[in-house]
């Protein structure tokens, strides 16, 4: 079986764009491949973060990973800091890491052109996610479009190790991007994103999605005139509904006399319906924090064997000594 893996950071609160874009994908390959999927919180700590807002976001991105279908029982389910086998890994890899090929990672530079001032745990961040999917050799990667650079970047990290120690250590991954979800908007019509303040939650309360929903910007076309049906609400909208509830909308779009309000009414009740069943899953796992966290350690567990025995094939071939 193939080996599937993907990480998603808890740096904040997840989002129907991490829903759609990954986590949804997580879900519907456990049948056919062998998977891996983790809480990137080393990560999360390049915006550093409170403690115990990063300890809270852990808890409640497990809690959505579990209510939203990822079943311990397929897939194996951990925190990359209870694998440290992945830091030391990524030492290692920065030393094959040309300084240009980091240097010219979007997200890196999309940061910094927003002013946020980097630290080096930011600018080495893809050294370290391209040891998370290496130390596994995994096939394929589940992820949005905003990573395929970075998906591209452990490809050259791998070949780059594999030239210079001349063996085929690592395997190179493939990025598994779902086009028709591949950057769901934010409500301002950007990329979704934990950082920009734009986003629909999966688990907020009814309210707080209904003024998330409402807050979806559209133009300030007359209630009674037409309106271009292919609008931030309709793309929204798609994620939820069949293509032919689709048309539906955009006919009345056209039709005139149906305003945006009107359109984000049954967005909210599309919304509602699809994750009513995950919403009352993630009520019963907050009650059940144990069981939560035993998956966490037996997901641990299962990771650091795969993780371990990677690491002392890299070990060996870079020649860090070992006394039997
Ligand atoms: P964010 O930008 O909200 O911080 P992350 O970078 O933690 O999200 O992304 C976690 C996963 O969700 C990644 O696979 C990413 O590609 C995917 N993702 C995030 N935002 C979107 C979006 N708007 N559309 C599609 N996929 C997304
Ligand atoms: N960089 C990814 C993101 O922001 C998170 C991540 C870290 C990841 N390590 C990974 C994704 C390994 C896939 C594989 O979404």
């Amino acid at each position: 079986m193939k080996r599937s893996l993907s990480g998603i950071q808890p740096s904040g609160v997840l989002h129907i764009g991490n829903y759609f874009g990954a986590i949804k994908q997580f879900v519907e390959m456990q049948d056919d491949y062998e998977g891996l999927y983790f809480l990137a919180n080393y990560h999360a700590l390049t915006s550093a973060p409170k403690g115990e807002d990063l300890k809270k976001n852990t808890i409640g991105v497990i809690l959505d990973y579990l209510a939203l279908g990822l079943d311990p029982k397929k897939s194996t389910l951990f925190l990359q800091s209870d694998v440290p086998e992945h830091t030391e890994l990524s030492w290692i890899l920065a030393n094959v890491t040309p300084m240009g090929l980091i240097e010219r990672a979007h997200s890196y530079k999309d940061k910094v052109a927003k002013g946020i001032k980097p630290n080096m745990g930011l600018f080495t961040y893809p050294v370290l996610m391209a040891a998370d999917i290496l130390i596994y050799d995994a096939d394929v990667v589940p992820v949005g479009k905003d990573q395929k650079q970075h998906l591209e970047i452990t490809r050259d990290i791998a070949t780059k190790f594999n030239e210079t120690y001349e063996k085929e250590i690592f395997k190179l991954p493939e990025p598994k991007i779902v086009e028709s979800v591949a950057i769901v908007p934010g409500t301002n019509g950007d990329k979704m994103s934990k950082s920009y303040g734009n986003v629909i939650n999966m688990f907020a309360s009814k309210k707080e999605v209904k003024k998330q929903i409402m807050s979806v910007v559209t133009d300030s076309t007359p209630l009674e005139e037409p309106k271009n049906p292919d609008n931030n609400v309709t793309q929204l909208y798609s994620l939820f509904a069949t293509p032919e509830e689709v048309e539906v909308l955009k006919e009345k779009f056209r039709a005139g006399n149906f305003g945006y309000g009107h359109a984000k009414n049954e967005l909210l009740d599309k919304f509602m319906d699809y994750f009513a069943p995950y919403r009352a899953k993630r009520e019963e796992l907050v009650n059940n924090m144990d069981y939560v966290y035993d998956i966490l350690k037996e997901g641990a567990e299962k990771a650091r064997k795969i993780a371990g025995a990677k690491l002392e094939i890299v070990r060996d071939t870079v020649g860090l000594l070992k006394r039997s």
